[in-house]
């Protein structure tokens, strides 16, 4: 069974997908997780984001995978074998990604890694084209929407946990920048496919999301 979560950023796209991937047994694809890992290349090198030309050079020789770490659960992500799973949460790279993400061949590359991945079984996958281009055909699509107020509230709340520091303010701005270009984009924009069950998370807890599924795939199975 394939399960696609799309929506704009801080939405709680990831931390449902995971919740609900670890209590269905199904393995949670964080494909902007793989569009950071991009970007987090470009910065080591020192590659302007928006250097498209060099970026689609290096992507030839970068090996970009996820796996589930066996002792916590999580979705490990991969790049050239190295577990960057954390470095790739900074507000540089949250930064950088916008542009790396709006590469084609970057995003071939990646969708091709994305649909090896689903197809092995019963997945759950998150990001912004999931229901419209990586899987079109996915058995349930859902589009995870909130207020902006709330999800940047979210955000400065999980930065402050993992002790990174951002302004609430700063986090809010990042966030609108992101969904305005990742909606605006040429390739792949980030919208609802029109068979998407839509979840407004601004007054649901996480729980909540996660029954929300749980009960629509469990209805579907
Ligand atoms: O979900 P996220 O914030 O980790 O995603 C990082 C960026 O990657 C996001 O700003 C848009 C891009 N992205 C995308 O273009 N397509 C996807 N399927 C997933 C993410």
């Amino acid at each position: 069974m394939i399960n696609a979560i799309d929506g704009p950023a801080a939405s709680g796209k990831s931390t449902t997908a995971k919740l609900v991937g670890q209590k269905m047994n199904f393995l949670f694809i964080d494909t902007g997780a793989m569009y950071r890992a991009m970007a987090l290349k470009a910065y080591k090198m020192g590659i302007d984001y928006e250097d498209s030309r060099l970026i689609k050079n290096i992507m030839l020789a970068t090996v970009i995978d996820q796996k589930i770490d066996q002792d916590t659960g999580d979705t490990v992500t991969l790049l050239d074998k190295v577990d960057v799973s954390h470095e790739i949460r900074t507000p540089e790279i949250s930064k950088g990604v916008t542009a790396v993400c709006e590469i084609k061949e970057v995003r071939d590359n990646l969708v091709e890694i994305q649909r090896n991945l689903g197809n092995k079984g019963n997945v759950i996958l998150d990001g912004r084209d999931i229901g419209t281009v990586v899987f079109p055909n996915a058995d349930l699509k859902f589009f995870m929407i909130a207020d902006v107020d709330i999800r940047a509230n979210r955000r400065f709340k999980e930065m402050q946990e993992k002790g990174m520091s951002s302004s609430l303010e700063d986090i809010k701005a990042d966030i609108i920048r992101r969904d305005d270009r990742d909606s605006n984009r040429s390739n792949s924009p980030l919208k609802a496919a029109e068979d998407a069950i839509l979840i407004d998370t601004s007054e649901l807890t996480i729980n909540e999301q996660v029954e929300f599924i749980i009960e629509k795939i469990k209805e579907r199975s």
